[in-house]
């Protein structure tokens, strides 16, 4: 279950605190909220480690480390350091090093720099 606590957070039920009572608990930081942030902000909670593992990787797309994705259908760029084929995900179908010559040669000399805005 997934608890929308957005407007209970420190309240009650039955002895438990609200955005305990499920598997997830997800919170408004809106001003308004019961626990405002300065400006727009959310988050989810969980007791749980296995789903706040999983909610670690949702949060950036399956990535777990830097460019390292372990979640499978999840497009990725040539510019990171490691090409999508090599990534875990990938190792299933079985890709391996050479499959994609020119995918691995972009990831290794293509450099992305930050822009603002
Ligand atoms: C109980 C509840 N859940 C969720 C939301 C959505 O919050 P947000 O607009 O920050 O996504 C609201 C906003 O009014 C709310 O009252």
């Amino acid at each position: 279950m997934i608890e929308d606590n957005a407007q209970g957070f420190g309240a009650e039920y039955k002895g438990k605190k609200t955005g305990s009572l499920g598997g997830i608990a997800c919170l408004s930081l809106f001003p308004t909220k019961n626990l405002g942030a300065y400006g727009e902000g959310g988050m989810a909670v969980t007791n749980d480690p296995a789903l706040a593992e999983r909610m670690r990787r949702e949060r950036t797309h399956g990535w777990k480390g830097k460019y390292f994705s372990k979640k499978e259908g999840v497009s990725t760029e040539v510019y990171y350091p490691l090409p999508p084929h090599l990534a875990e995900p990938c190792q299933k179908p079985g890709f391996k090093r050479g499959d994609f010559p020119d995918a691995e040669r972009a990831s290794q000399e293509t450099l992305a720099l930050p822009l603002y805005p």
